[in-house]
């Protein structure tokens, strides 16, 4: 069998502590295996933006695509106010190799640490597909007499048919391959009245070729507000670009919070990139504490999408595991530094592997 080779970006800021994590349970789950994964690490962050004035060097995308999945941590520094290296690492990836599929679970793994009332861990268990390459993201837009009081700053929503019709029925043939009863749809068409208008016509045209899938649709606005009141009643959610970035960040809060959130950027074709939903928490850095569950449970995603479903299913039982018994970092309640809850993590997976 070859070896799967997996490119690993930490980033900056807790990005690298979490990165870390992921890698040592990486690399345990491979020992388990007995099939130890080919790892090769890219130093693309803030500092060498800052020393080289690079970001991503010429090449560099071309590289990651060669391996079979990439692993990215966090990026945002302080002294980088505009992300420009953010812009072209982390936003040069997602486009650069068409990575149209963002995938964002939201699930309950430990009840106590749910927000919400009484829900319990199968009210809360659904996944989110926003759409990757397209809408405000796209950086187009621009300035007129920029820093004085007429100025002007707009910033282009673009929707196509195309970038709209493959993510929604990407979250279509996710939900029948895996068995889930509904897809939603949410968007602000009430306002945006031609991008999202858009979305309206084509959701409707591709719900109809899949009759056993109950499709339904929710502003954004009311969407927010449901997942608080009855997350319950979400399977499948697709969105566009902006509001799966915040909607996700709500799902984080309603499965124990940001840092147990992962997220998967896939190009159903090609090299896909994994990074968890969390950014870069500078005040956290270097300091232990940053929880790196969301980056071993991006790990689990990344060995799911790569055909290694029984590994990735010890993941998620180590992660549940170790919630159980308290061994987790100060935001969950717990009282371990970001590397003991990785080791946490790797003596469970070999515990529960064996
Ligand atoms: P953030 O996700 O970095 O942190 C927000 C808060 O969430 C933190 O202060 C902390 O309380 C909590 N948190 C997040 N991750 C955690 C973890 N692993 N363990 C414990 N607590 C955690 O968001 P922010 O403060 O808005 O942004 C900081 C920087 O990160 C900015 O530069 C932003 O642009 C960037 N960012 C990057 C990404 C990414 O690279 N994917 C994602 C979001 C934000
Ligand atoms: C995320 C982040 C990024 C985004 C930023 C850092 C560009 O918030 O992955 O959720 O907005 O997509
Ligand atoms: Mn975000």
């Amino acid at each position: 069998m070859s070896e799967t080779s997996i490119a690993v970006v930490p980033g900056d800021g807790i990005g690298v502590d979490v990165t870390r994590e992921a890698v040592k349970v990486l690399q345990g789950v491979g020992e388990v295996l007995g099939r130890p994964f080919r790892l090769h690490e890219y130093d693309y962050n803030a500092d060498r933006y800052l020393k080289t004035g690079v970001t991503m060097p010429p090449g560099g995308l071309d590289e990651l695509r060669t391996f079979d999945a990439i692993f990215m941590g966090a990026f945002g520094d302080p002294r980088v106010p505009d992300m420009k290296h953010a812009a072209d690492i982390l936003l040069g990836t997602r486009f650069g190799l068409d990575l149209y599929v963002n995938h964002r679970p939201i699930k309950l793994l430990h009840e106590p640490l749910c927000p919400l009332k009484g829900r319990r861990r199968a009210d809360v268990d659904f996944v989110v597909f926003r759409e990757n390459t397209e809408g405000l993201y796209v950086g187009m837009g621009g300035n007129f007499k920029k820093g004085t009081p007429d100025e002007i700053a707009t910033q282009i929503d673009v929707n196509t048919r195309k970038g709209v019709e493959r993510i929604v029925r990407h979250a279509f043939e996710y939900a029948r391959t895996k068995g889930r009863r509904r897809v939603c749809m949410s968007d602000k068409a009430n306002v945006l009245t031609f991008g999202h208008d858009l979305w309206q016509r084509v959701f409707k045209q591709i719900a109809s070729e899949y009759p056993e899938i109950e499709a339904s649709h929710l502003y954004v606005d009311a969407l927010t507000m449901q997942m608080v009141k009855d997350p319950s009643q979400f399977g499948v959610i697709v969105t566009c670009n902006m509001f799966g970035d915040i909607v996700t960040d709500l799902g984080a809060a309603i499965q124990g919070g940001l840092g147990l959130a992962a997220s998967g950027n896939i190009n159903p074709r090609g090299a896909s990139m994994f990074e968890p939903v969390h950014g870069s928490a500078p005040k956290y850095a270097g300091k232990d504490v940053a929880n790196p569950l969301g980056a071993i449970l991006t790990v689990q995603l990344m060995l799911d999408h790569l055909g290694l479903a029984a590994a990735a299913g010890w993941i998620e039982s180590a992660v549940v595991d170790c919630m159980e018994h308290g061994l987790t970092t100060k935001d969950l309640g717990g009282s371990l530094g970001t590397a003991a809850a990785g080791d946490a993590v790797c003596a469970a997976i070999r515990r529960l592997a064996n």
